[in-house]
């Protein structure tokens, strides 16, 4: 099968081409014919070797998490899904697999697609807007009357984030650059703030939820447009965010700091095709790329620019 590999950690150009043998099917896992495979900022770092702690160096290593595709093989132990069921879903973990033909996943880590939706499209949604719901949802305990900020509003995780946000009923303040105003005001902000025209935190709305999808705030300065109960959600780990994320995880009272880290989920999955199909959340993507073109889609989303997300078409959908 054909497959995107590499062999040392480094810029995109060390992404590759290569025939690689059909992965064998462990008992507890489905064999996936993929059809796309959506490009995330996770890819481009752990190519760079930034998580190089989990990622351990033994090349060559496979790339890319999120796919959509058929289910051509289901292990002895699974009966929950089927050969023929087209699915998306993302890996969990650190081993990339899904820049690739075919890929093993566990049958908790994909849900059946969204109906509504084409291959590269499915393949857009589960870890952007996965890390949107479990942030907003999970963590943020988003309701009707909250007034949400999504910082990086017209990204991957951005634009799922203002969609999911509106629709559990949200107000939504989106930051993003005033090229996506329009973009982001079209997927349902009720306000957007340019950041490059103002200090953002220099205004007179509060956030019930302040999520830093950018990732370029700190919950110090975020506190002064937080809330009393106000919640601030990062996207970027570090030791000191681990930490205090489970500080204010036993002690929730007052302003908090929290950090998400994406799970796939089924039942998450499943929860997301249910809000694409009736409307809720449309993915949106920027470029699809073949994937003999996978250096060209990690140099784009290093741009920091796309607009919604990035995707790699395998099997030409
Ligand atoms: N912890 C987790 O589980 C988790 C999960 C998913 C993602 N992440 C992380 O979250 C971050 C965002 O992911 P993503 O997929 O949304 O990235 P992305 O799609 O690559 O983000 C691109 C967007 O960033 C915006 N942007 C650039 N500079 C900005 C600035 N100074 N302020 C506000 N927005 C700015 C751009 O909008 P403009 O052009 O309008 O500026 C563009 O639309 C990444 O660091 C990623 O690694 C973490």
């Amino acid at each position: 099968m054909k497959a995107i590999v590499y062999n040392q950690y480094g810029t995109p150009g060390v992404l590759e081409e290569q025939e690689l043998e059909i992965p064998a099917l462990p008992p507890d896992r489905v064999l996936v014919q993929v059809h796309a495979a959506g490009v995330n900022p996770k890819d481009c770092l752990v190519r760079k070797g930034k998580f190089r702690l989990f990622t351990k160096k033994d090349f060559p290593k496979q790339a890319g998490y999120d796919f959509s595709g058929r289910v051509v093989e289901a292990g002895l132990r699974v009966d929950s899904v089927k050969p023929g069921d087209i699915v998306y879903g993302m890996l969990n973990g650190w081993k990339g697999a899904s820049y690739a033909e075919y890929l093993v996943a566990r049958p908790g880590e994909l849900s059946p697609m969204p109906d509504n939706l084409t291959f590269s499209q499915a393949a857009a949604v589960p870890l952007a807007a996965q890390t949107a719901l479990q942030a907003l949802r999970d963590i943020g305990k988003i309701q009707g009357s909250h007034h949400v900020c999504i910082n990086g509003a017209s990204g991957g995780v951005g634009t799922c984030a203002v969609q999911v946000a509106k629709a559990f009923g949200a107000r939504v303040t989106g930051i993003c650059s005033s090229a996506n105003t329009e973009l982001v005001t079209r997927l349902g902000a009720d306000h957007t703030l340019d950041y490059h025209s103002r200090n953002i935190l220099e205004q007179d709305r509060k956030f019930d939820i302040f999520f830093d999808v950018f990732g370029n705030f700190t919950f110090k300065a975020v506190k002064q447009v937080l809330k009393p109960k106000g919640i601030y959600i990062s996207t970027i780990p570090s030791p000191a965010r681990f930490l205090k994320d489970l500080w204010h995880r036993i002690y929730p009272s007052g302003k908090k700091e929290r950090l998400v880290v994406v799970k796939s989920r089924k039942q998450d999955l499943l929860f997301l095709k249910d809000l694409i199909e009736k409307g809720k959340l449309t993915p949106v993507v920027d470029k699809t790329f073949p994937i003999a073109r996978a250096r060209e889609a990690h140099t784009y989303v290093e741009t920091k620019r796309a607009r919604g997300k990035i995707v790699l078409s395998i099997m030409g959908s």
